[in-house]
């Protein structure tokens, strides 16, 4: 079953780019004691989020983050190397690209996404969720237009 607001994230940990190569991140660490955002979504450089859902948060991560957000973390089912260069394309300095490459983290979530007929393999569906100390406040899921999962969504719910 999905993770549903009102739950506490499970523990987990996933990759970031560091400056010797990937390196971990734990849960815990991006949302203990911590306002955190995190939206989530199918793959790095794929069209619509490239062009609608990351470039949402960079235009409002500032606005977020004056509303008390401590982290922005977009995570999808990509490597570390791949999230990396996304962001670095996409000038994503404020947002943390976070890599959940095996899938296991979206799964713990329940949030996993088979896009095995696109030649995609398993994957992470779209969504955004904020998370106050560990447990989620909003969850917002998206699987056509990109809506609930949007930076605004986030605004509205700050
Ligand atoms: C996208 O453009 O966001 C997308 C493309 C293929 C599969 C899933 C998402």
């Amino acid at each position: 079953m999905a993770i549903q607001v009102g739950d506490s994230l499970p523990e987990g940990t996933l990759m970031i780019m560091g400056e010797k190569g990937p390196q971990p991140i734990s849960i815990a660490e991006l949302t203990d004691n911590k306002k955190t955002v995190i939206f989530a979504l199918p793959g790095a450089f794929t069209p619509g989020c490239s062009m609608a859902h990351l470039p949402s948060f960079i235009i409002n991560a500032d606005k977020i983050k004056e509303k008390g957000v401590d982290n922005i973390v977009c995570l999808a089912v990509n490597d570390a190397f791949v999230m990396s260069a996304w962001g670095k394309t996409q000038n994503a300095e404020e947002i943390i690209m976070a890599a959940d490459g095996s899938a296991t983290y979206t799964k713990a979530l329940g949030l996993e996404l088979d896009l095995t007929a696109h030649g995609m393999g398993e994957r992470s569906q779209r969504y955004a969720m904020l998370v106050e100390n560990g447990e989620v406040k909003y969850l917002g899921i998206d699987t056509t237009e990109i809506k609930a999962s949007a930076a605004e969504a986030i605004l509205e719910v700050l």
